[in-house]
């Protein structure tokens, strides 16, 4: 029996209540393949679609039961892409950031369970209405796209909304044992966290930019649309992005319409920087920073959050303290 075990862990066959947030191409095969080993649910970053890269992930997460989430607005332009996805027989689909209901469909011919992720009560009662089996609640606390709420009222509205059945996870700000009891107390099943398992050994992406992680705080994140605009990203205007900032985006945050009338040339010199020039390059990352002090395995990430907030729910009342190694 888990320590801690939810609607979540029971519908999913999991050890933990915690799920890998899909982090474009950041939460490859081999981070989703060690959260899910580790008894969490993994699932693969599989952000604008691109159908090779998501073979390929499913290739190297190996025979580890792993799902993948989708960017919505970008799968549904891309059906090639999701027809890939159908066919790797993931262990869920997430769905994020627009009208989802035609991928929920798809997903539930196949018997694919979904989670929805939202940023409103509103997306909340459509992913209900649309069948999904998990609601993820995003804060605007979190690292990447998202919306305006913060996750202190907007999980619990979405649970007196749902019902008492309906499975919903907590998302944004969270980092460690104490986020994940907050959200139990909240009326959660269990927690997703992005920027946590970015700061992690097996997440893909430049060691530069993990040391950043451990080195930055909250106070130097923002949500903004510089990068959408910098990267070329038709991104729907009421999702920003939580990322650190850095000297591209200070030039910019305060003048979109400057940025825009000069995007062309912009976008050339971002394509152009180095890619681990965070100067000019986007560190995507949320609120919870100031959490992260360390890059340990995602296997330590799962157990060390699930263990901490185990024994704040049985009574220990406060945090002891300590990170995530
Ligand atoms: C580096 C990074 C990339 C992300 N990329 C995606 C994405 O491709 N698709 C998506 O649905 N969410 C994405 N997110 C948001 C996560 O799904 C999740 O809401 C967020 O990580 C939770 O907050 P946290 O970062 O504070 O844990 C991303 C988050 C981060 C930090």
């Amino acid at each position: 029996m888990p320590a801690l075990s939810t609607r979540f862990t029971e519908r999913f066959g999991l050890d933990h209540p915690i799920a890998l947030a899909p982090m474009d191409k950041i939460s490859g095969g081999p981070l989703a393949a060690a959260v899910s080993e580790a008894g969490g649910l993994g699932l693969i970053g599989g952000g604008y679609a691109d159908a090779a890269w998501i073979t390929d992930a499913f290739a190297q997460a190996g025979n580890r039961p792993v799902g993948i989430g989708l960017i919505t607005w970008a799968a549904l332009r891309a059906p090639g892409a999701f027809e890939t996805v159908l066919n790797s027989n993931p262990r869920a689909l997430l769905v994020s950031f627009g009208d989802a209901e035609p991928l929920v469909v798809a997903a539930h011919a196949r018997e694919i369970p979904v989670l929805w992720q939202v940023q409103t009560l509103a997306q909340a009662k459509q992913a209900m209405e649309a069948g999904a089996e998990v609601i993820v609640a995003q804060g605007q606390e979190a690292g990447g796209h998202g919306g305006a709420r913060g996750l202190m009222s907007l999980l619990p509205a979405i649970r007196d909304m749902a019902g008492p059945d309906q499975i919903i996870l907590g998302a944004g700000g969270i980092a460690d044992g104490r986020g994940l009891a907050a959200v139990l107390m909240l009326g959660g099943d269990g927690i997703m966290m992005g920027t946590r398992f970015w700061a992690c050994r097996e997440a893909t992406g430049p060691d530069v930019a993990k040391q950043r992680l451990t080195e930055t705080g909250g106070d130097a994140t923002v949500r903004s649309s510089v990068f959408d605009v910098a990267r070329g990203l038709d991104w729907p205007r009421q999702f920003t992005g939580r990322v650190v900032r850095n000297d591209f985006l200070n030039r910019w945050h305060d003048d979109m319409a400057g940025l825009e009338a000069q995007a062309g040339a912009e976008q050339a010199r971002y394509a152009a920087a180095d890619d681990t020039d965070y100067t000019t390059r986007a560190l995507i990352a949320g609120e919870a920073l100031d959490l992260i002090h360390d890059l340990p395995s995602a296997a330590e990430i799962v157990r060390k959050t699930s263990t901490e907030a185990a024994a704040l729910l049985n009574g220990a009342r406060r945090y002891s303290g300590g990170t995530a190694g």
